[in-house]
């Protein structure tokens, strides 16, 4: 969309994919985020599903995300409840059952219960697997690319998270690729280059089930030390898991650490191409690399937005909202909000604090994988920048075509 071609802010679609092309649309959420009230935007490619209310301000997301019984995740995290026609199998059936799209209490039972089992000594005893991973991938993209001319999402980001939950969860490395397809197509669902139609999201749903559903079927009988196995055996009160419960967390985890790493991982090491400085001040170590990842999670939350819907008539800033309207807490916007953050359209590794809501908004669905994804991050720019003393951009990027994932698709790099 062009300045001239531009709609005024009332008539605009914040959700139009035009406005997307080059990543958010920085300078409409800046003037969204000053606006008095919320913005109400149709859903122009949905014109069935209604409208939905931005929530662009700091304060504002963080008082929607801890008000679950106002706000409701029920359903759908994405601002549409229905993606297929009706009468025909709609993936949106599938992850209305994971716990990120649950209220309490049963979103709290279920993920009580598979706290117990993701924890975050369970990520750090992973630690020299990650770094065997990450190296592993490298490994393979430089066999393929001896040159060192490599698309650091399609030759690497898309294979590092994915193995890495994977391993935790026990699926054999051989079929991690498998995994990483499926993942890919059931997630990818706007970008017509990635998933021409729905039948699409389907076909991969209808092998990743079989597989996922045998493999907790064995470990039912078959106990191991992984991931899987811990999750059945989790236990509050005497009470555990359903297999299908079991199934649908194995499924949410691997989508959603999967895409949100990657994301994250390959757009902050653009940044860092991009400001040599910035580079200098990771290699040198003259920040922790603790604070690195925070850095990146605030300018490229993986997750531009999830939603929520009014489970009664409310009002949020000032503005009314009816009950059953759909609100877009939009975290890329939270993270930019100059009321918290100096300087905030500025990437800057030396930034401390730095309270942003990549991982989500505080409240009952704060990120449960935000501490692997954390130290995995922290590995990859370790391993990656420790191998490599040159990396620089190679080419132009692409983008993934969403408003809900905030994702390049290509970003070809020189490595050294
Ligand atoms: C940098 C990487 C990551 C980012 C930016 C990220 C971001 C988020 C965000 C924004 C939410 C909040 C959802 C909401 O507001 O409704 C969330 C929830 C969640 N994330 Fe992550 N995530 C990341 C990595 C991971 C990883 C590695 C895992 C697990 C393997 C994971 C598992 C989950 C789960 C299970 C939830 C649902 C929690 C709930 O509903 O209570 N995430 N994540």
């Amino acid at each position: 969309m062009t300045p001239t071609t531009m709609p005024s802010l009332e008539e605009l679609d914040v959700s139009n994919l035009e406005l997307w092309q080059h990543g958010p649309p920085h300078e409409v959420f800046r003037e969204l985020r000053e606006m008095p009230g919320l913005h109400w935007s149709e859903l122009g490619d949905f014109p069935t599903e209604g409208g939905f209310w931005s929530v662009v301000r700091f304060e504002d997301i963080a008082a929607v995300g801890r008000d679950h019984e106002t706000f409701s995740s029920d359903r759908s995290i994405i601002l549409v409840d229905k993606l297929a026609p009706e009468g025909e199998p709609d993936p949106i059936d599938i992850s209305a059952n994971m716990l990120i799209s649950q209220d309490p209490p049963r979103h709290d039972r279920l993920k009580s219960l598979v706290q117990r089992a993701f924890t975050p000594k369970r990520a750090i005893e992973h630690t020299e697997r990650m770094r065997e991973i990450i190296n592993l991938i490298w490994d393979r993209a430089l066999e393929a690319h001896p040159d060192g001319r490599i698309d650091l999402v399609q030759d690497v980001g898309i294979y590092v998270p994915s193995m890495v939950i994977g391993d935790m969860l026990g699926v054999p490395r051989e079929d991690a690729d498998r995994l990483v397809d499926w993942t890919n197509r059931t997630t990818a669902f706007e970008d017509p280059r990635i998933v021409p139609d729905l039948g699409e999201v389907w076909r991969a749903l209808e092998e990743f089930i079989p597989y996922v559903n045998e493999m907790v079927t064995e470990r039912e009988s078959n106990p191991t030390d992984d991931l899987t196995t811990a999750v059945i055996q989790a236990e509050i009160d005497g009470e555990r898991l359903s297999h299908e419960e079991v199934l649908m967390f194995f499924f949410l985890l691997m989508v959603a650490g999967n895409d949100s790493t990657r994301a994250v991982f390959t757009s902050g090491i653009k940044s860092l191409m991009d400001d040599p400085e910035q580079m200098e001040l990771v290699r040198s170590g003259a920040v922790p690399l603790e604070q690195v990842v925070e850095e990146f999670v605030r300018f490229h939350p993986a997750f531009a937005y999830m939603r929520r819907t009014a489970t009664r008539d409310t009002e949020i800033a000032g503005q009314e909202i009816a009950a059953g309207d759909k609100l877009a807490l939009w975290y890329v916007s939270g993270n930019r909000d100059a009321t918290i953050f100096d300087d905030a359209d500025t990437f800057d590794v030396r930034r401390d604090p730095n309270p942003h809501q990549g991982f989500g908004g505080g409240g009952r669905h704060f990120c449960l994988g935000a501490g692997l994804a954390r130290l995995e991050l922290k590995l990859w720019i370790e391993e990656t920048l420790a191998r490599f003393p040159t990396i620089e951009q190679d080419g132009d990027t692409e983008r993934i075509s969403s408003t809900f994932l905030n994702q390049y698709s290509t970003i070809p790099v020189r490595v050294a």
